[in-house]
């Protein structure tokens, strides 16, 4: 691994000197500072090198060795913090997963949004109704979407609420994985058990078959270990928005140089706090994880190669992981500029396309949701557009949950408008539910295929 250079004037702290946008505003700052230092205090979620592996696995999938997964909740909430929900979304992580090796012919990596996707951006800072105007929900790591004054007043002692959430979250996780759960020889225990009568079942069935039969031939036939492919591993990401709630997190880890961001593998600067010149951006620069960046079609070229020359300076293999998320109406026009401006400056990067955030409407009935065709549409665009300008599209990042909500409409069940109010549980955006996660990644199997 390529040492990158330390960076000057860095410190977990050097953001609070640069404009930090969506930050809550919390009227007691003694209290924000005592929260801070407590979680300061607190053991690392994740260890740097687990971190380091993710990076050498994002740089495997850089140079097409590898597909990157990355999925989950639009906002994780703390009261989801139970044994079934954990459980589901790691079944729907591994299934879809299973389904990618298949379509890819190569190792997936699954990196969920979960164990700390608790803070939310937000387009606007407040919230009315019936002429009452109230701070805007920005995640459970910050304030309760519940519209009262008491409920949205930003509160400092969540961010310790959220940090123990996801440290529970991890702990079952890693048990699972541990324990067996996610032992490729036996998908079975990753059925859900509402999903046998699915139009997906199976299409996902027979795929789990073949790979359960290349494993056993890999093993009898060429003698490669049970241990050596048993277990399959995961990461997790969430979009480091907080600020005080990353940089407590922040360490140095005793045999690994440098900083590094132990409250998760994989944080990334979601498309609205994006700035060169902003603190989000000042924090990213310093730490030593694999990041992310998330591209809206708005985005201005010349500020995009700004960005990459201050968090990606070394072109270390690995450290950057671009998202694009134009919608399915605009990618064509947008990515093959994005690629050209970005293969200029010489720095090699993962491309990952999310087809959720650029895919958001409001139906007449007041519902924000996400049509099943316009995701796949703009996944199905994505692979061709990098394919036809010399580039590749090394992963996918979906809002998608393991249950089974009425938030995405169209797909095999053909979910209208009408359903939505049957099973609409997120408090932000729309994620796929269980049915339309399979279905999705089936599809971008068989277009992989192609
Ligand atoms: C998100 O991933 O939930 C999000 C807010 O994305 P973006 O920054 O791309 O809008
Ligand atoms: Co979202």
């Amino acid at each position: 691994m390529i040492e990158p250079h330390p960076q000057p004037d860095w410190w977990p702290t050097s953001w609070q000197t640069r404009p930090a946008l969506q930050q809550p505003k919390y009227s007691d700052s003694q209290a924000l500072a005592r929260a801070v230092d407590e979680l300061s205090l607190l053991p690392p979620l994740v260890t740097s090198w687990e971190v380091n592996e993710l990076k050498r696995q994002i740089a495997d999938a850089s140079a097409g060795r590898r597909f990157l997964l990355q999925g989950g909740d639009c906002a994780e909430r703390i009261e989801d913090c139970t044994p079934s929900s954990i459980t589901s979304k790691l079944k729907i992580l591994l299934q879809m997963s299973l389904v990618l090796i298949h379509g890819a012919k190569k190792p997936v990596t699954r990196v969920g949004r979960f164990a700390g996707q608790y803070a939310k951006p937000r387009s606007d800072d407040q919230e009315t109704k019936n002429g009452v105007t109230l701070p805007s929900y920005r995640g459970d790591l910050i304030n309760r979407p519940a519209f009262t004054l008491a409920d949205r007043e930003p509160d400092p002692q969540l961010l310790l609420r959220g940090y123990e959430r996801a440290a529970l979250t991890l702990n079952f996780l890693r048990a699972l994985v541990r324990g067996g759960f996610a032992d490729l020889h036996h998908p079975e225990y990753w059925d859900l058990s509402f999903a046998q009568n699915s139009p997906m079942a199976g299409e996902y069935h027979r795929i789990a078959d073949t790979i359960g039969e290349s494993l056993r031939f890999m093993e009898n036939v060429l003698g490669v270990h049970r241990e050596e492919i048993q277990w399959v591993d995961f990461f997790t990401c969430h979009e480091a928005l907080h600020l005080h709630y990353e940089q407590a997190q922040t360490h140095q880890a005793p045999h690994n140089k440098g900083w590094f961001n132990l409250s998760t593998h994989f944080p990334w600067i979601g498309m609205r706090t994006a700035q060169p010149d902003g603190a989000h951006v000042e924090y990213f620069r310093g730490i030593r994880n694999p990041i992310g960046i998330k591209i809206g079609p708005k985005a201005d070229l010349d500020t995009v190669k700004r960005v990459i020359d201050i968090v990606h300076p070394d072109n270390e293999p690995g450290r950057l992981t671009l998202i694009h998320r134009l919608g399915h109406q605009q990618i064509e026009a947008v990515l093959p500029k994005l690629l050209e401006a970005v293969h200029s400056t010489g720095r090699k990067v993962l491309w990952i396309c999310d087809p959720m955030h650029g895919n958001t409407h409001v139906t007449g009935n007041g519902y924000k949701t996400r049509r099943f065709e316009d995701i796949l549409s703009e996944l199905e665009q994505a692979f061709d557009l990098h394919t036809a300008n010399g580039s590749m599209l090394g992963g996918v990042h979906f809002e998608m949950t393991g249950e089974d909500v009425t938030e995405c409409i169209g797909g095999a069940r053909g979910l209208t408008e009408l359903d939505l109010a049957r099973g609409y549980r997120s408090e932000v955006d729309p994620r796929l539910n269980y049915e339309q996660a399979l279905e999705m990644a089936l599809s971008i199997a068989r277009k992989m295929r192609r």
